[in-house]
């Protein structure tokens, strides 16, 4: 049984079909799946998706792309949202995006020091996404050295995966493992200890082959097993089972 530890349901790419393909995916072989929020209104879909589906649990955060979203406000409701419902698990997805900077860079870091001050008030996990800002997120989270979590579609080097590894951090792999040309993913996957990897789609993006390009769901993420299972040398059972435990132990499901 698998666990697609960072899927967007709540996407607007689901509308037409969202109930369907939710009552389908237990039967597909996944267990459990973690829907992180994008943004206030997606944190309060999260919250509402957690309480029809019993496989699914949330995170409430604002991605960097509306990092100027957070203030006060934003984050007492959060806070709230954590509190009432048990299966909100974690601050997130929160971090830094240097690719696109639609938002500028001190406002990103604000937005993403102050969720991470959260998750510390809450003894929470955080699900970072960061990309082109690799100095800068080693940084923050190095000054909240309580709060552990996770660096989702990871895209930065193996020597940043081992320092994210000694600080007691998870990686997680989306499908960009299947691709061609995925040489670093598959770099990082192939050499950090097995109990910090972490398995997601990251739906509706980032389909792995051979469905790049197409919409993607949880029910694809056996494609991501079966890869990791070929680079470690463990069969397809044995990456569900670890990757599975690896998911629980982070988000303390
Ligand atoms: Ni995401």
């Amino acid at each position: 049984m698998l666990f697609d530890t960072h899927a967007h349901m709540d996407d607007r790419a689901f509308d037409e079909d969202r109930a369907e393909l939710l009552s389908s995916l237990p039967g597909q072989g996944l267990a459990l799946v973690l829907n992180p929020g994008c943004s206030l209104a997606s944190s309060r879909n999260v919250d509402k998706l957690t309480k029809e589906y019993d496989y699914i649990y949330g995170a409430v955060g604002s991605h960097p792309d509306v990092a100027d979203e957070v203030d006060e406000a934003v984050l007492e409701e959060y806070r709230v949202l954590c509190k009432q419902n048990p299966k909100i698990k974690a601050i997130g997805e929160i971090g830094l995006d240097y690719h696109y900077e639609d938002i500028p860079r001190d406002i990103q870091q604000k937005a993403f020091r102050l969720q991470m001050q959260l998750a510390k008030e809450l003894d929470m996990p955080v699900i970072v996404h960061e990309r082109d800002a690799h100095e800068d997120g080693l940084r923050i989270i190095d000054e909240f050295p309580e709060v552990k979590g996770v660096f989702h579609c990871y895209s930065g080097s193996l020597e940043m995966a081992k320092e994210l590894v000694k600080r007691g951090w998870y990686i997680g792999f989306t499908g960009v493992l299947t691709f061609k040309n995925a040489r670093k993913a598959v770099e990082v996957a192939a050499n950090i200890p097995l109990d910090r990897l972490v398995l997601e789609t990251d739906c509706p993006y980032m389909s792995p082959e051979p469905f790049r390009g197409k919409r993607n769901d949880p029910g694809k993420l056996y494609r991501m097993a079966e890869k990791l299972a070929e680079i470690r040398g463990l069969t397809v059972e044995e990456i569900h089972t670890i990757t599975t435990e690896n998911g629980k132990r982070l988000y303390r499901i």
